[in-house]
């Protein structure tokens, strides 16, 4: 039988509760999720690709189901390369809206076969970003429940705090 496998893409800049509840969400539909880990040509990220990608296999170090990978260019060559046809996608709000449609009908557009799944979060993570998670950490705020250890000891380690 086939593998249900899915890819979930994003900058992980870095990972938070908010993508790890999804990627949980995820495994119970998939047999397989592929982290897909931006490496931003453009976007000035905290973490190096290398940073981001051993953070979150550290946090996924006892589940098999997951595997994690960098890439570049078009996600829709990176899904043809990994033979997924579903996306997964976290939607929070609907200021998230417009952005994914786009994204996903864009994608769809480059490769009908593709189709993207969007899940939401627990709702505790409604108001999660990554954008808040560096700023409430470098003005001392506190990230209890927001971030895994791990990447709470990566931002520690960043800022030598
Ligand atoms: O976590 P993010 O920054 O919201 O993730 C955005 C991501 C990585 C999914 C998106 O930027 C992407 O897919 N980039 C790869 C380039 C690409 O395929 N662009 C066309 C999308 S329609």
């Amino acid at each position: 039988m086939r593998e249900r496998r899915a890819i979930y893409p994003g900058s992980f800049d870095p990972i938070t509760n908010g993508h790890v509840d999804i990627i949980e969400r995820g495994l119970k539909i998939f047999d397989q999720i592929i982290i897909a880990v931006l490496e931003n040509p453009k976007k000035e990220s905290l973490f190096t690709t290398e940073e981001r990608v051993t953070m979150i296999k550290e946090i996924f170090a006892s589940e098999p189901r997951v595997k994690v990978k960098s890439f570049n260019g078009l996600l829709v060559d990176f899904a043809k390369k990994n033979k997924a046809r579903v996306i997964i996608r976290g939607l929070r709000a609907v200021s998230d809206f417009e952005y994914e449609f786009q994204m996903a009908l864009m994608n769809r557009k480059l490769y009908p076969e593709l189709e993207t799944l969007f899940m939401m979060p627990n709702l505790n993570y409604i108001f999660l970003s990554s954008r808040l998670v560096k700023e409430i950490y470098m003005f001392g705020g506190c990230l209890k429940n927001l971030v895994p250890e791990i990447v709470e000891n990566y931002l520690r380690k960043k800022f030598q705090i």
